[in-house]
């Protein structure tokens, strides 16, 4: 394949939306990007993406993924022949066998791909079109055949006879091609159509009328075939995706649990033996190792789950998870968290850039931001790690084997030793030394006798008064309230 030319142009006002088609994400790829990766294996010399309609941001999006594709500009959207001849106009030299295809197919994958060219080398042909037989050809352009079978034109919906509306073989958008007669051939389409546009399709039948030879190629997989321009649309292709990404996990040993309620990016990968509990996305570049179990209810984007880990309602961002470890219920871990083996991150609690040694624990309730607790340490109950002093962010240390209170603050910069203790409620400003125990609370004092002499009468004051342990005498005045 000399050539891949992706036509990206088009507004896609079906849409309804600001941000241009190609660029809407499924399954963990933009529409454009499926393309792409699906061509990717082809090997092509050179990848040219039309762009027009939104091109500044779908160039960007193009540099980041596919940085050595070359974007052509489409001034004006004058359709889809109209992209083809600006793109092969781009790249002059080019000779042999051109892929062309819609922008908007995200389901198209290498095999229909491959066995496209196959069939179109195999026949010899100057063109062949990938087809498809679907129940629903509403909106596609029609394969017209003449009684040979031969496929003799491609007929837009809106510019066909009631009879050719009834075929309900479809033109999937896509077309490899001699570079150089379809070059020629572009430079006779027309526009002589209900839109007024130059369209690709019309390449073909003006071939069929040079008598050069053509084909179409039916797709295996109907579903391959099948392009995106509405919002429902883009609903059911991401659904196709999602099933398809499942249907392999499943084939290779996962346990989905509800795959109705489970997404998972095409770019994920889950190790057999895992369990996903309904209500799990997993997206980016997450792995999830066997023996985990994520889920229910859990978003991890861009994670490593190691072997035997359990994530149970968790919602969290490039964060390292070791192999049994224990995240949730209602655990949110953000990026730069990382937890070492047998660690555990309970409930309510946020990490930020944090690193948990083996076996300890950040049970309940708590904010740890810019740390690293070693090994064996537990943290108490309702911990905030007061890593920002409203300008800059700073870190805190925890050692192993260390027993903090329930309730402490860590002003950062603060160190804590290995094994030492800090005592409940504590706001902890100092380095407490290793082994030290470090107390940082006002001492408590008991005003005895002050609510029958303040609140006299109340349920409190006689509930006091019948106590078995009354209070003591009176041997201090306490403050008013
Ligand atoms: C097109 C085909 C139709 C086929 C269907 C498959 C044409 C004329 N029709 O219809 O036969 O069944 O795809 O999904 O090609 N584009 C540009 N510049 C333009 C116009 C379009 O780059 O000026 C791009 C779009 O971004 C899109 C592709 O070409 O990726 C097809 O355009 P679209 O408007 O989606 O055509 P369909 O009506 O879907
Ligand atoms: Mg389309």
């Amino acid at each position: 394949m000399s050539a891949v030319v992706v036509l990206a142009a088009g507004q896609g006002s079906r849409m309804r939306s600001g941000t241009p088609k190609v660029l809407h994400p499924l399954g963990g790829r933009s529409m454009l990007g499926h393309v792409l990766a699906a061509a990717a294996p082809l090997g092509a010399e050179q990848t040219v993406v039309v762009v027009g309609s939104g091109r500044e941001a779908v160039t960007a999006h193009l540099a980041q993924i596919a940085p050595l594709a070359l974007p052509v500009v489409q001034e004006q959207q004058n359709g889809s022949g109209h992209a083809a001849a600006v793109a092969l106009d781009a790249v002059p030299g080019l000779s042999g066998a051109v892929l062309i295809v819609n922008g908007d197919a995200p389901l198209l994958r290498t095999s229909t791909v491959q066995a496209l060219v196959e069939a179109h080398r195999a026949a010899g042909d100057l063109l062949t079109v990938l087809t498809a037989t679907v129940p629903d050809p509403t909106g596609l352009g029609r394969i017209v055949r003449d009684e040979q079978g031969r496929v003799t034109a491609i007929v837009e919906e809106r510019d066909a006879t009631d009879e050719q509306r009834a075929i309900t073989e479809v033109n999937a958008g896509v077309y490899v091609g001699d570079a150089a007669s379809v070059r020629e051939a572009l430079t006779r389409v027309g526009a002589a159509n209900d839109q007024g546009e130059q369209y690709l399709t019309d390449v073909l039948g003006l071939l069929v009328g040079d008598g050069r030879p053509v084909g179409g190629h039916r797709a295996a997989d109907a579903a391959d075939t099948l392009g995106c321009n509405d919002q429902r649309e883009l609903a059911a292709r991401r659904r196709t995706l999602n099933d398809r990404v499942l249907d392999d996990l499943m084939r290779a040993g996962v346990t989905v649990v509800d795959p109705d309620t489970t997404w998972v990016d095409v770019t994920v990968e889950v190790a057999a033996d895992a369990v996903l509990q309904p209500g799990t996305q997993l997206l980016g570049a997450t792995v999830v190792a066997t023996g985990a179990v994520v889920g229910p209810d859990t978003t991890l984007t861009d994670c490593e789950v190691g072997e035997g880990a359990r994530v149970v309602r968790t919602h969290a961002e490039l964060a390292v998870v070791g192999p049994d470890v224990s995240v949730g219920p209602f655990a949110y871990l953000r990026p730069g968290t990382r937890l070492a083996r047998g660690s555990k991150v309970g409930t309510f609690v946020e990490t930020k850039n944090a690193s948990l040694g083996e076996g300890s624990k950040i049970p309940h309730l708590s904010y740890v931001g810019d740390a690293t607790i070693g090994e064996g340490t537990n943290i108490g109950a309702a911990t905030v790690f007061v890593n920002y002093d409203g300008v800059a962010k700073h870190h805190t240390t925890i050692g192993s084997h260390a027993r903090t209170g329930a309730d402490n603050m860590f002003v950062a910069p603060v160190t804590v030793g290995d094994g030492a203790y800090t005592a409940a409620g504590s706001v902890i400003t100092d380095d407490v030394p290793a082994g030290a125990m470090g107390v940082a609370r006002a001492k408590q004092r008991n005003v005895a006798g002050w609510v029958g002499r303040r609140r006299p009468g109340t349920p409190a004051a006689d509930a006091a008064a019948a106590s078995s342990t009354p209070p003591p005498a009176d041997d201090q005045q306490g403050p008013q309230s």
